[in-house]
């Protein structure tokens, strides 16, 4: 199948790439390069530099006939967002939006959408979260991505598109940019193994689901030619503490110390885990990789490639 992934110079975008090109699929890659690198995108693979908000992407999808696009170029920070709303909407909504529109043009079959579900449900109402919870997100970035889901849902209504909702939760492993806010265990790998002290904001007992990311190329694998009308969590159903993150990361960068603590971040949720069985049910997904084995490849991946600048968390 030939398939367009945008985003794919960044962390998530070019794991799901590279399953594609293993699995035997034709691949491009279209990212603006204001996160990624260009040599995260595998071999083998067309590399369009280019901002999907430009007309010229157009040009991309006419030279590339995709079949399929994955779409996961985005302004990826919840607090990016927050310090500034109209620059992640113009590339959460009004990017997500073009590539519909040249997706209905262009007569792809399939858009698959890279959305969150760390930051659509606000503090959970019950644990583990499913996909049917109420939507209250806290920040621009979760109402973007929302709009984003719900444009999906409206080009399959109107136009017929196949249209798949993967809400991840944290999602983690080798290649993470720990310079960004989003990837705590990037960040704490980095530093550690640099021989810097990260900070934990807040006193480290909030927990979140971690996602290893080749468990989550994985799940884009399994979506690919299905019909899956609802929204689909890409998550563990596992809860990790900040704080036992940082005690086992500890222990396999051999750091020194363990995290100093700062000021918690004001309206961050304090604990989500998410269920992963509408996953097992309708792809007969299951993450696979155990949190220790992940965080082993992760550290190995960042002591082998080092980071420069990582400092808090
Ligand atoms: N990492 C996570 O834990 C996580 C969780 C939930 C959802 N997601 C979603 O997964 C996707 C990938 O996230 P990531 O963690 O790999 O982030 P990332 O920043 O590593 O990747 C995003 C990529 O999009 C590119 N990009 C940004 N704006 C662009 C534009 N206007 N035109 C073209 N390219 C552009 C960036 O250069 C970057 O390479 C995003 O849609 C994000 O919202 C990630």
């Amino acid at each position: 199948m030939r398939i367009l992934v945008t985003g794919g110079g960044g962390f998530v975008g070019s794991h799901v790439a590279e399953a594609y090109r293993n699995a035997g699929h034709h691949v491009a890659v279209v990212d603006v390069l204001s996160g990624g690198r260009r040599n995260n995108t595998p071999p083998g693979v067309m590399f369009y530099r280019m901002d999907i908000r430009r007309p010229e992407l157009a040009e991309v999808f006419r030279e590339e006939r995709p079949e399929l696009v994955s779409h996961h170029a985005a302004e990826a920070s919840v607090r990016a967002s927050i310090a500034n709303p109209v620059a992640d909407a113009d590339t959460n909504v009004l990017g997500t939006l073009r590539v519909l529109e040249l997706a209905v043009r262009y007569r792809v079959s399939q858009v698959v959408f890279s959305s969150t579900a760390g930051a659509l449900y606000g503090e959970p109402q019950r644990l583990p979260v499913s996909e049917d919870h109420p939507i209250l997100p806290t920040a621009p970035y979760g109402f973007h991505k929302y709009l984003g889901e719900q444009y999906l849902q409206y080009y399959r209504r109107m136009h017929g598109l196949n249209t798949t909702i993967l809400r991840y939760g944290n999602v983690y492993g080798p290649r993470q940019d720990p310079q960004t806010e989003a990837g705590v265990i990037a960040i704490f790998a980095a530093a550690m193994l640099a021989g810097r002290r990260p900070t934990i904001f807040g006193d480290g007992t909030q927990v979140r689901d971690f996602v290893y990311v080749g468990d989550v190329a994985d799940a884009n694998l399994r979506v690919v030619g299905r019909r899956i009308d609802e929204p689909v969590h890409v998550a563990t159903g596992v809860g990790t503490s900040v704080n036992d993150l940082a005690r086992a990361l500890r222990g396999l960068t051999g750091a020194a110390d363990l995290p100093e603590h700062g000021p918690a971040v004001p309206g961050e949720v304090h604990t989500i885990v998410l269920s992963p069985e509408r996953a097992a049910r309708l792809l007969d997904w299951r993450p696979r990789l155990p949190l220790e084995e992940g965080l082993r490849r992760t550290v190995e991946w960042f002591r082998q490639h080092g980071s420069p600048r990582a400092t808090s968390a």
